[in-house]
């Protein structure tokens, strides 16, 4: 055993037989205005981490650094590949924003507790937005771009927000996402509890605010908004008060509100920068997804900045902005050291330029190690990537609702060595089983459920927004005592554990996730499709993509190029564009048992050519014929 894993493993024992002494030990690198006299109050389903102590996350995410002495230190850098900016904010410029927009955000009636959606680009004001929020206790959930008015407007709605906070433009290659009016569609839908919205006027995406929504609410300007403020103070909450509600995809059509606490959630991400990717003040971190998604939450905003140390805030793709180059650009022109991404933008690069050619350009040695995490590390792109860098490749495995890994490479305890296709060891507090249907344990090396015991360490959530019962029937239900991932793998006997896939209708599509339920209920409004299953197939670029076979009612005569554009632009009004729905195919049945199951597994497995056990109780075998005829053709168009 290295001493690493000596090491590593000695802190996860402590995390679980001395467990209130350990983590009222990480405690005390977060400022608390009451300090934790105890690490948890756990009654069983549910649990408080540090139940008795009171902090303010964005005082230990910005003031603290400046009240240390480290004011003129950068604490974001804004690189945008699609303007060529490049800003740096330091920490006392980023405390001046933050304390007056929460003075913005006061003036507008916003108290502690307050939901506030915050719908914007990645550009700083959005990470200037969600530390206001944090400063005054208010709640912020952040909605990702690439959703449609539809998704924005269900959440709005759940949250049961007052405010939303967005930008007059974003970009995309080739396009610019006009936000107002998905906001305003968003806005009639969702009933009208929204009072003010607040638009950072872009910088060349100018944009005429009407004085009213429509729905009722006021149109404020930022820069009018912030010059008007006055900067205020932070305000302490209680460890358990939310942070954030960040949804999620689950198995129905109603995205889930992941419950952040504030506490336990700084504790866990202050943990995990030192010794998962060894940074701490000094560092520059670069997470290069979108403040939309977990991964932003936790490694654009509050990770890198808990830690005292630099985060990118990249605009941006890893290819076509201009090239496949554009990663090495940022990590040259930025010191970065430490990038985490998801494999299919490695993918994408791999695509355009297999050779690395582009990494030849750019000075990357600031980079120590690439992380990656979102969706399953093949092996081929783990050996391409590792052997072109020269640094450790990471693959970590976490979800929205754990809000940091499960398991990784503990990077700041020197590193376990490596295998590929694994996501390492399950880091301190996780309690991570593998169990068959029944809920009994498999042996070493066989795939099943991959589950965790209760309770779920700091930062992971225990509530889903206002529906505890919903967190139980989602999580806790399946198997008594533990929380159900969602994925299934195995552990081998070096304790290294393997995630292989999703056991539920849960996709990831370029490491976004998504729903086939969700997708499933949008394709059955189209008025020609009787029935319809959607299911995740594989894709070399994007990991998976949704495919939908679809049968029509009696008598219809839409040609089916028209039906197939016809549905695709339904997934992309409704869902959002991120959902990047293309395949359709139709069907004169779905393959049922016969007790009327659709034959999901078996459609996906025949489109990926895997083999496949007709099942017993099929009611016409007949119709897998037309799904196995359909792979001879391009699926596609
Ligand atoms: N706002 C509005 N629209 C957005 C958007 C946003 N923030 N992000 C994506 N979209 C749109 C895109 O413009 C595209 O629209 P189109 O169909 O009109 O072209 C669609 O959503 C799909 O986008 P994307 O998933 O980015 O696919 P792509 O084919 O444009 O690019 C990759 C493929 C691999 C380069 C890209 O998915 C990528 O960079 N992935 C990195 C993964 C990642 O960041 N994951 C986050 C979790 S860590
Ligand atoms: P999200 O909540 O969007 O972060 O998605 C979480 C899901 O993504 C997990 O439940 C997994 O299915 C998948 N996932 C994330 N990271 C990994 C990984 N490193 N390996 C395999 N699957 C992963």
């Amino acid at each position: 055993m290295t001493d690493a894993i000596t090491r590593y493993r000695a802190d996860w024992q402590r995390s679980h037989h001395d467990r209130d002494a350990f983590w009222l030990r990480a405690a005390t690198d977060i400022h608390w205005s009451a300090p934790p006299q105890r690490a948890i109050d756990d009654r069983g389903s549910t649990w408080t981490w540090f139940p008795d102590a009171r902090l303010n996350v964005s005082f230990n995410a910005v003031d603290r650094h400046v009240l240390a002495g480290r004011g003129e230190d950068p604490a974001l850098i804004f690189d945008s590949a699609m303007t060529r900016e490049s800003r740096t904010i330091t920490y006392r410029e980023l405390l001046e924003s933050v304390s007056r927009f929460a003075g913005a955000l006061r003036a507008h009636g916003v108290n502690a507790g307050d939901r506030v959606v915050v719908y914007m680009p990645m550009i700083p004001e959005a990470v200037v937005a969600m530390l206001a929020c944090a400063r005054i206790g208010a709640v912020h959930s952040v909605v990702f771009g690439g959703f449609a008015g539809a998704e924005l407007a269900a959440r709005i709605r759940d949250a049961g927000a007052t405010t939303v906070v967005t930008a007059s433009g974003g970009l995309e290659p080739g396009k610019v996402v006009d936000y107002i009016p998905i906001l305003q569609e968003a806005l009639d839908l969702s009933g009208g509890d929204v009072r003010t919205v607040i638009v950072k006027d872009r910088a060349g995406f100018p944009t005429a605010l009407p004085s009213s929504t429509g729905a009722g609410a006021r149109w404020v300007d930022w820069d009018n908004a912030q010059e008007d403020a006055q900067p205020v103070g932070v305000v302490q909450v209680a460890s358990q008060h939310p942070l954030y509600v960040l949804y999620t995809s689950g198995t129905t059509g109603n995205p889930k509100g992941i419950v952040r606490d504030s506490g336990g959630y700084a504790v866990a991400l202050t943990w995990s920068m030192r010794n998962i990717y060894g940074i701490g003040p000094g560092d520059v971190f670069w997470a290069a997804s979108d403040v939309g998604w977990v991964v932003g939450h936790s490694y654009i905003v509050y990770g890198p900045l808990l830690a005292g140390a630099t985060s990118v805030m990249y605009e941006g793709k890893p290819v076509g902005t201009p090239d496949a180059g554009a990663f090495w650009r940022v990590i040259a022109e930025n010191k970065v050291s430490v990038l985490f991404t998801a494999p299919t933008a490695i993918r994408a690069i791999h695509r355009v330029d297999p050779e690395l050619d582009l990494l030849e350009q750019y000075d990357t040695t600031s980079l120590r190690a690439l992380f990656l995490a979102g969706e399953r590390l093949d092996p081929e792109t783990y050996h391409w990537i590792g052997e072109g860098l020269q640094v450790p490749v990471v693959d970590h495995w976490w979800q929205t609702e754990t809000g940091w890994a499960i398991a990784a490479n503990p990077l700041g305890f020197g590193a376990v060595p490596p295998k590929a296709g694994s996501s390492s060891m399950p880091m301190v507090g996780y309690d991570v089983l593998i169990l068959d249907s029944k809920g009994r344990p498999v042996p070493t090396g066989k795939e099943g459920n991959i589950v965790i015991r209760l309770p779920l360490p700091p930062g992971s959530t225990n509530e889903v927004w206002g529906d505890r019962r919903r967190f139980e029937d989602a999580y806790l239900s399946a198997f008594p005592g533990f929380y159900a991932t969602g994925d299934s793998g195995y552990l081998d006997s070096d304790g290294y554990l393997f995630v292989m896939g999703r056991t539920d209708d849960v996709i990831n599509v370029a490491g976004h996730r998504l729903s086939t339920g969700a997708l499933e209920e949008v394709i059955a409004l189209h008025q020609d499709v009787a029935e319809c299953a959607v299911v995740g197939i594989r894709d070399a670029l994007k990991g998976q993509r949704a495919m939908a076979f679809v049968t029509l009612k009696v008598g219809v005569a839409t040609p089916e190029q028209q039906l197939h554009t016809q549905l695709v632009e339904l997934v992309r009004t409704r869902i959002g564009p991120v959902a990047a729905f293309r395949d359709v195919l139709v069907l004169d049945r779905l393959p049922k048992t016969r007790s009327g199951k659709i034959l999901r597994r078996t459609m996906r497995q025949i489109i990926d050519g895997e083999p496949f056990k007709t099942p017993a109780t099929i009611e016409d075998v007949t119709v897998l014929d037309a799904i196995i005829a359909s792979r001879s053709v391009s699926i596609a168009t």
